[in-house]
């Protein structure tokens, strides 16, 4: 049994009750300045850095599943495109792109067909497409439940970019369009298949540090000065929700769940827009959070675009202590344990992490194989997320169901 399954049985039959929208959703959506209106997909140039490669990847093997690659950006060029060439059992069949140029430069390197190559509003003939299994969602978060939504509607499963959605109450309605197409939804949450963190995840387990009572997570990084909402969508309300928290603050939320492997009870929550500073506009500029658990551990959660770098997670038991830094970043992880037990990790390449993601879903499709990182818990953090901005907005304490939803 994996790590996320203890928590994961708390809220996966609740997951199940598709058509309610909460009014705790409803009242959690993060209150902020004002909003560019309704997101609508559109072409964006090459991003920095990319590397085409110089020859196509060889031909799939059989029974290689095949994925619609959807939104061009400098996560699907720099990260997971380059990374198929090591999966065993996926590949690149189809691109959507809002930018034609982009689209035939990147299928051109990648050896897709041109008559697999799609435009956003092309995107419901890949229905007919038989060569693409699954869509891959890279689009700005916004984006994801729409796509998803479209995507299981033409018969295609679904891997789609954290986080899952914006509102609980998307999450809810991807969920229940892939129960209607019986097509399977994953998370791509890359972190349950990197090394040091699932080697953390058992060290936990089996109490490491002994009974953990404080966990400490940092997801930071500064926003450029010059950045406003009309060219950086991760500051454009309709498209990122609160900002941080959605974007990589996320990352330590999911270390203080499957480093206690219990859910929360409660929440405390406080927010920072700054007046005046146009890159916080429509997006919070921090977000700290305190969660506290039934076993009594507490977790202080702090997200921030307007900071100095930092990714750690730190754990703290009363026997010892688990240090992280960086803790869920592509590569260059860093892991030391303290106490009883005293050492270094170090496990290899944590890049294996991409691959080993794609072939999970793969196998998941193929095989029936149960998904890691399910739907069920991407609408799990949004409710978490919710609750947090919740807090934060009401200034008091938010109790939480097991499955982590709010009370009342
Ligand atoms: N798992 C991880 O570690 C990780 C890391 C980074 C990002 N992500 C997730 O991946 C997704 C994409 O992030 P990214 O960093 O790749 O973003 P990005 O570089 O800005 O790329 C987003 C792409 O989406 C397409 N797009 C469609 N409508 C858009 C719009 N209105 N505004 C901007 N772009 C639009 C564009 O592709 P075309 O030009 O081809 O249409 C654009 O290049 C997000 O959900 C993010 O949270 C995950």
């Amino acid at each position: 049994m994996d790590r996320t399954s203890i928590s994961r049985r708390c809220f996966i039959g609740q997951a199940r009750d598709t058509a309610v929208v909460t009014l705790a959703a409803a009242a959690a959506a993060p209150a902020v300045a004002q909003t560019s209106g309704k997101a609508a997909a559109r072409g964006r140039p090459m991003p920095d850095g990319v590397t085409l490669p110089s020859a196509p990847p060889r031909s799939p093997r059989p029974g290689s599943v095949g994925y619609a690659v959807v939104g061009l950006g400098d996560y699907a060029l720099n990260q997971m495109m380059p990374r198929f060439a090591r999966t065993e059992r996926s590949h690149i069949a189809a691109l959507v792109s809002g930018n034609p140029e982009k689209l035939r430069r990147v299928g051109d390197a990648y050896g897709v067909p041109a008559d697999a190559r799609y435009s956003y509003a092309q995107f419901d003939r890949i229905a007919a497409d038989r060569r693409i299994d699954a869509v891959y969602i890279v689009l700005p978060s916004g984006l994801h439940a729409d796509h998803a939504v479209s995507a299981f509607a033409a018969g295609k499963h679904v891997l789609c970019e954290k986080p899952m959605a914006l509102t609980s109450a998307d999450c809810e309605r991807m969920i229940a369009a892939g129960q209607r197409a019986n097509r399977r939804l994953m998370i791509a949450y890359r972190v349950h298949f990197e090394p040091h963190n699932i080697e953390a995840m058992a060290l936990m387990r089996r109490r490491a540090v002994g009974n953990i009572r404080a966990v400490r997570t940092e997801q930071l990084s500064r926003t450029d000065p010059s950045s406003r909402p009309a060219e950086n969508w991760r500051i454009d309300r309709a498209l990122a929700g609160g900002g941080p928290l959605e974007d990589f603050g996320i990352y330590g939320l999911q270390a203080a769940l499957y480093l206690t492997d219990e859910m929360p009870e409660s929440i405390t929550a406080a927010t920072y827009q700054p007046a005046n500073d146009p890159r916080f506009a429509q997006v919070f500029a921090s977000v700290a959070s305190q969660l506290r658990f039934p076993s009594g551990a507490i977790a202080q959660l702090m997200t921030s675009y307007d900071s100095s770098g930092s990714n750690i997670a730190h754990v703290r038991g009363d026997t010892g202590a688990l240090i992280m830094d960086p803790a869920t970043g592509y590569t260059g992880h860093r892991m030391r344990l303290e106490g009883r037990e005293r050492r270094d990790i170090a496990l290899g390449d944590p890049t294996v992490q991409f691959p080993r993601e794609l072939d999970h879903f793969s196998g998941a499709i193929r095989d029936g194989s149960p998904i890691r990182t399910p739907g069920e818990m991407g609408l799990r953090d949004v409710w978490l997320m919710e609750a947090i901005y919740a807090a934060a907005r009401t200034g008091t304490m938010v109790r939480l169901s097991p499955d982590g939803r709010m009370r009342g």
